[in-house]
């Protein structure tokens, strides 16, 4: 049994505020139910960092500042399948760049079909899949002592909140050298008819892969959660800029769980919370990366300046 999914379950569920980490949603079924939503005619972030990758590729490069004769690392943190960023690779690869390329995952399976896919598409392309934690596997990375770029893409940093990502950008700063780079990717501050959506999708992929996580404590810690009885509920406020996932119980009801041997009562319309999505701005980002080794070079925007990727430069 996984002890740590266990202890944040009962801890989260004993808070006057219930809380749910949103790490959790990642098991197979919720990568998968994460591959649908990105997919989604209402999840614009993906599609706009994407059309950034395929339009805006020289600006990325020119920001990166990297040279075709001068090798430097392409590090990734959570590739994913990699559709973005083999918009870059396939430019860098042309104009006969001189690097290594180096996805990070925790997932064996995500890198093998992304090297098995990469080995296809461009064969003379170094791939060197690095599998485990991002920290420690950076820190592997270290003692090569070459230039590095780490991407960091699709506004997974959102899921953190903003002192979590500022201890994050920190702590990649603690692996790499002056001069080298994050290029960070962030959905931005928008309208709420444009956000809210984007979790809360007509077909309800988005409610299915927020009450995964109650499935998945059934299933893994002997949970006996209803299904029925709880419902999908995201928010979204512009001021603040950040959009909130929570379950909310649609009755009274006792849930038990084996594994804590505890049970846990919810009132009707009593919410756990279960993720957030920061979005951002220039100040924010400034604010963040403000007690790191960090300063903020440029920032590229899509078509429809709904998203940005920002160059960040270690000092
Ligand atoms: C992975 N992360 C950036 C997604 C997001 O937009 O916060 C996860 C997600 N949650 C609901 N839909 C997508």
């Amino acid at each position: 049994m996984n002890t740590s999914f266990k202890n944040e379950v009962h801890e989260g569920l004993l808070l006057n505020q219930k809380a749910l980490p949103s790490k959790y949603f990642y098991d197979k079924k919720g990568d998968a139910l994460f591959v649908e939503i990105m997919n989604l005619p209402e999840y614009y972030l993906t599609r706009s960092e994407l059309d950034i990758f395929r339009n805006k590729t020289e600006d990325l490069i020119q920001s990166l500042e990297v040279k075709p004769g001068s090798y430097f690392e392409l590090i990734e943190l959570g590739p994913g399948d990699g559709t973005k960023t083999k918009e870059l690779l396939k430019v860098l690869n042309q104009k006969k760049y001189n690097f290594d390329y180096f996805p990070i995952d925790i997932s064996g399976n995500a890198l093998t079909l992304l090297k098995e896919d990469l080995s296809i598409k461009m064969p003379n392309l170094n791939v060197k899949p690095q599998q485990g934690d991002y920290f420690e596997m950076l820190a592997c990375l270290k003692k090569s002592k070459q230039p590095k770029i780490v991407l960091f893409l699709g506004s997974s940093i959102g899921n953190l909140d903003d002192a979590l990502a500022t201890k994050f950008i920190y702590n990649l700063g603690a692996n790499l050298r002056a001069g080298d780079k994050i290029l960070l990717g962030v959905d931005l501050i928008k309208e709420q008819h444009i956000v809210l959506p984007a979790y809360n999708d007509t077909q309800g992929v988005t409610a299915k892969f927020n009450l995964n996580l109650l499935d998945r404590i059934n299933n893994e810690l002997g949970g006996n959660f209803d299904l029925n009885l709880f419902e999908h509920q995201p928010e979204y406020e512009e001021k603040e800029g950040v959009a909130k996932s929570f379950i909310v119980s649609t009755e009274n009801q006792i849930v038990e769980i084996e594994a804590t041997q505890s049970s846990y009562t919810f009132k009707a319309g009593e919410r756990i919370h279960t993720e957030i999505s920061r979005k951002y701005n220039d100040q924010l980002i400034e604010k963040i990366i403000a007690n790191t080794d960090f300063s903020l070079q440029t920032k590229i925007l899509d078509s429809k300046a709904y998203f940005a990727d920002y160059v960040l430069k270690r000092t």
